[in-house]
């Protein structure tokens, strides 16, 4: 097909022999199949800042670590300088996002890099080489589904010991290849511990998948990963290994009465020496 234009740099520094086919175009971007050599490889064109929904971006991009504190106070600012470095580290989050993961044994398409606005990277295939499709384009058993109903809780349990949470986990967003499922579109991935919203991230995206497998296999729907990921996360226990059981334990500590009412007795005695008048003392 002929070249689009975002493309083009890329064709004459020789990293692309030849465009393919365009994809789905989503809301972020625009993803072609190309050859490089011998082999396949997907580009995704971020669409410029202007064409895209900044609504989250907020939410997702707080406790982001900045290179350097010039950056990071520019970009607070609404200045030509500091919207370009929010834009140029939005964009290049992906990419960062999967070489991370990738390195911690998440299934994610392999990175080749990140250049002039393109993320090239491993194009996740069919049996015939074509594109793989999605969860959403498949039907499972309900075998499959818990199977794969697995692989993506250990990956979601992988990328939280590597100190991610997708963020926008959903049947739309994970391809299935004949290994079984992988994982894709990470711009918006957020920072673990240093975002509020991780919990809460984490808690929607490990539901959509219970929603999504348990339509294949229901008793998939009963089960609370996501809550107990997140409590062995936080308690400092949650390793790559771990094995998850699908439930959560309320935590029903029992209160000693006597000590409780000894700590109120004190706080009212402290209470009560701050409010006192200077001349009893
Ligand atoms: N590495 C890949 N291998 C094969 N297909 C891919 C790959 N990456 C993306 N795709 C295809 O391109 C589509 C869009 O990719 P992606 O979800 O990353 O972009 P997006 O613009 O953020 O999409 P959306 O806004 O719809 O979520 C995917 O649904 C998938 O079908
Ligand atoms: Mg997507």
């Amino acid at each position: 097909m002929k070249v689009p234009k975002r493309l083009q740099p890329l064709v004459d520094d020789g990293m692309i022999d030849e465009v393919m086919a365009q994809l789905m175009s989503g809301k972020e971007a625009q993803v072609y199949v190309v050859r490089c050599g011998d082999s396949l490889r997907c580009a995704k064109v971020f669409k410029e800042a202007r064409q895209r929904s900044f609504k989250q971006a907020v939410q997702y991009q707080e406790g982001r670590k900045m290179r350097n504190s010039r950056r990071a106070r520019a970009m607070s600012k609404k200045t030509r300088y500091g919207q370009k470095e929010q834009e140029q580290a939005w964009l290049s989050a992906e990419v960062d996002a999967l070489y991370r993961l990738a390195a911690a044994g998440v299934r994610v398409p392999e990175p080749y890099g990140f250049v002039d606005g393109v993320l090239l990277m491993e194009l996740v295939a069919d049996e015939e080489g074509y594109a793989a499709p999605r969860l959403d384009d498949v039907t499972l058993t309900a075998e499959q589904a818990r199977d794969y109903h697995g692989q993506v809780m250990a990956d979601v349990v992988r990328m939280l010991c590597a100190g991610l949470v997708h963020g926008d986990l959903s049947e739309f967003n994970v391809l299935v290849d004949r290994h079984g499922p992988v994982i894709i579109d990470l711009p918006q991935a957020v920072d673990a511990a240093g975002n509020n919203n991780a919990a809460m991230m984490l808690q929607r995206d490990v539901d959509n998948m219970r929603n999504y497998f348990g339509r294949f296999a229901p008793e998939l729907l009963t089960t609370d990963y996501g809550r107990e990921i997140w409590a062995l996360y936080e308690a400092g226990d949650l390793h790559p290994e771990t094995t998850l059981t699908g439930v959560f334990e309320h935590e029903a500590k029992s209160v000693d009465v006597a000590d409780l009412m000894a700590v109120i007795d004190d706080v009212r005695e402290e209470q009560a020496e701050r409010m006192a008048p200077a001349w009893e003392e």
